[in-house]
């Protein structure tokens, strides 16, 4: 297929959460082998992907305003494409056409492997195309097949893709679609190609990864399929570390707990989404536990664990959340003291369950206990970072700093960003750094030793 000559640089900006990473890199990978090439910045890209998010009304209108100004380059430029990949393609689907006319293209998250295709036939004279997420056949097992032109030291793996739980303030099972579990064998196949590619780490993703496999996949030996995967993985020559995201609170059993203790590769941190302090909150949100059973968990993990990283996500200004109901989910905050918190104020999403509650709180409210949680935050966040001054910290280096080159970043097994001045060969690497300074969202030190 000739595509020459010109409208082959494309530019993907991507929203959202890991999911969405992960496929924008998948159709990167996807659009290299069919012979575009990635633009140095979306000023010179001819073809413009927003890979967008839902999950807030916020994010849906941010890309709204960026395609109606994309609408206006198109009158503009010949030969420039754009359109909408991701969860708002699933979510407003025709609708774009409709708020954005000049839109090329809604491309739901289920079928993003049909970007090149997509592509190809703009450029033959269609107009408009539109894939919503109907298909069952999902992109994940051919995900080894386009993967990873683009390889870096930490690699995002999906093993399930939808939701079949019902939030009910989230959009994600109507966006993402029901669950479907990869099977394990692809799993590991694509993670052994990983490490052969000189990949260190892998997070195993998914919205709800302990839930995995739970239909299909007996338990052995008291072992959900979720720890048995774990262990798989974690017999991978290759891989040094291993995370995931995200886990729900229920089903975070001991053979869970007891990975953190019993696979030194499992790194120690856990992203713990806890959404509320108030059972009256949580069963109002449909999540099924309690404050007492979550921090049960959190609780055996720091006891376990040396120096175990919690982080969390919190939404604040649910329906109905009284003053009391906040002062419980403050006291939880105090209680864990979480190394981390992304605190959301609650975004009324149509079509969920929450929309049509009457009891909506007003967004002064909410922005107050926004606020209040963020104070907190900084506190126990620098509190929990102090911790690490004057250790030794294996870091996988990432990349260099977009202000300072000379600056390199990346991870320590406990999650902790730090920033250290050092050599370019050691991207992809794991560094032994003397942590010096800590900031609340931050660490930083000097070069040990180059490598671990
Ligand atoms: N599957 C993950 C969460 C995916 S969405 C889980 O169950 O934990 C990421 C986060 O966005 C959620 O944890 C929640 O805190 C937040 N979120 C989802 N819907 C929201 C809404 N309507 N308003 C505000 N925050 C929301
Ligand atoms: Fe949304 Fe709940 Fe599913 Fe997470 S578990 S994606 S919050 S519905
Ligand atoms: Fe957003 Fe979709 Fe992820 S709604 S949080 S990009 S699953």
């Amino acid at each position: 297929m000739d595509l020459r000559p010109v409208g082959r640089q494309f530019f993907i900006r991507t929203y959202g959460c890991q999911m969405n990473g992960h496929d924008s890199e998948l159709m990167e990978s996807i659009l290299l082998s069919y012979g575009f090439q990635p633009a140095k910045s979306e000023d010179t890209a001819n073809i413009i992907i927003l890979n967008t998010c839902s999950v807030r009304e916020q994010a849906e209108r941010k890309a709204i305003g960026r395609l109606q100004r994309l609408a206006r380059r198109k009158k503009s430029e010949e030969d420039f494409y754009f359109g909408v990949t991701g969860c708002m393609a699933q979510n407003l689907g025709l609708e774009l056409f409709h708020c954005v006319p000049d839109i090329d293209f809604v491309i739901a998250p289920r079928r993003i492997h049909a970007i090149g295709e997509v592509l190809r036939r703009l450029k033959n004279g269609e107009r408009q195309i539109y894939f919503p997420n109907e298909s069952v056949e999902t992109s994940e097992n051919n995900d080894v097949l386009y993967r990873r032109k683009v390889i870096k030291a930490s690699a995002f793996v999906t093993i399930a893709n939808g939701c079949n739980m019902n939030c009910a303030y989230c959009i994600v099972p109507k966006t993402r679609g029901r669950e479907i579990c990869r099977p394990m064998e692809s799993i590991l196949h694509e993670v052994q190609f990983l490490v052969e590619k000189g990949v260190r780490e892998v997070t195993l993703g998914g919205q709800i990864v302990n839930f995995y496999g739970v239909r299909k996949i007996p338990f052995k030996n008291g072992k959900s399929p979720f720890v048995q995967l774990l262990e798989k993985v974690h017999s991978i020559d290759g891989v040094d570390r291993i995370r995931f995201l995200s886990p729900h609170p229920s089903g975070f059993r001991d053979d869970l707990i007891d990975c953190y203790s019993n696979l030194p590769k499992l790194c120690p941190h856990v992203h713990f989404p806890i959404q509320s302090g108030s059972d009256r909150i949580l069963r109002a949100m449909r999540r099924p536990y309690t404050r007492q059973m979550a921090l049960k968990i959190l609780h055996k993990l720091r006891r376990n664990i040396p120096l175990m990283a919690i982080s969390t996500d919190l939404i604040v200004g649910f329906p109905g959340e009284t003053e009391e109901d906040f002062r419980q989910t403050e006291q939880l905050f105090s209680e864990v003291d979480f190394d981390m918190a992304f605190i959301f104020k609650y975004s009324l999403r149509t079509g969920t369950q929450a929309a049509v509650m009457d009891n909506q709180i007003p967004e002064i409210v909410s922005e107050e206990r926004n606020q209040i949680l963020l104070k907190k935050l900084a506190v126990t966040s620098y509190r929990r970072n102090r911790l690490f001054i004057d250790s030794r910290q294996p870091v996988l280096v990432e990349a260099p700093s977009t202000k300072d080159p000379a600056v390199l970043w990346g991870y320590t097994p406990h999650h902790k960003k730090v920033f250290f001045h050092g050599p370019r060969k050691l991207i992809g690497q794991i560094a032994d750094i003397k942590i010096s300074k800590a900031t609340t969202c931050a660490l930083s030190g000097t070069l040990a030793d180059e490598l671990v």
